[in-house]
């Protein structure tokens, strides 16, 4: 099962970026983490991060035969980028919306919403680098039940 784990913006700055809020781990140590619990899970991963809107449905489109599904954290543009949630139902793909921290229970209401929320089949929030991994347990349990059906 390949999985694409794409990191909006803001978060290439993971470790120094307001730390008392997303503290101090990189995001080299998220990619890290998430690569080797993908490797136990039996999942290939491939790391994608901009900071630019355009760029991360680039990449959406392009991995879209590659990829069996999709770990996001479209970080601000969860909260009004359509062309986003537009692209995730362009690609098709099975998909689960993740942030490090608990969006609904945070300063400022624009954080409740997203716009991707009703688009993705899991969501995970407030655990950290943990929401990552609860998104590949999540994948891992829905290929498990496909394979029993089958
Ligand atoms: C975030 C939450 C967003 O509201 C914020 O804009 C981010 C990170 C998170 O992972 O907690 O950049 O997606």
């Amino acid at each position: 099962m390949n999985v694409l784990i794409v990191n909006g913006p803001n978060l290439n700055l993971l470790g120094t970026r307001e730390p008392e809020i997303y503290g101090r781990k990189t995001l080299r140590d998220l990619e890290r983490e998430v690569g080797s619990h993908a490797r136990k899970l039996r999942m290939r991963v491939r790391f994608f991060q901009s900071n630019h809107e355009g760029a991360i449905i680039d990449e959406l489109h392009r991995s879209r035969r590659w990829a069996d599904a999709i770990v996001i954290n479209p970080a601000a543009f969860t909260h009004y980028s359509y062309a986003i949630r537009d692209a995730l139902l362009a690609v098709a793909l099975p998909a689960a919306e993740v942030h490090l921290t608990d969006v609904d229970n945070r300063e400022g209401d624009f954080r409740k919403i997203s716009v991707v929320r009703d688009v993705c089949v899991h969501r995970f929030t407030g655990a950290g680098i943990g929401s990552y991994l609860q998104a590949l347990d999540a994948f891992a349990a829905d290929r498990a039940a496909r394979k029993k059906h089958r």
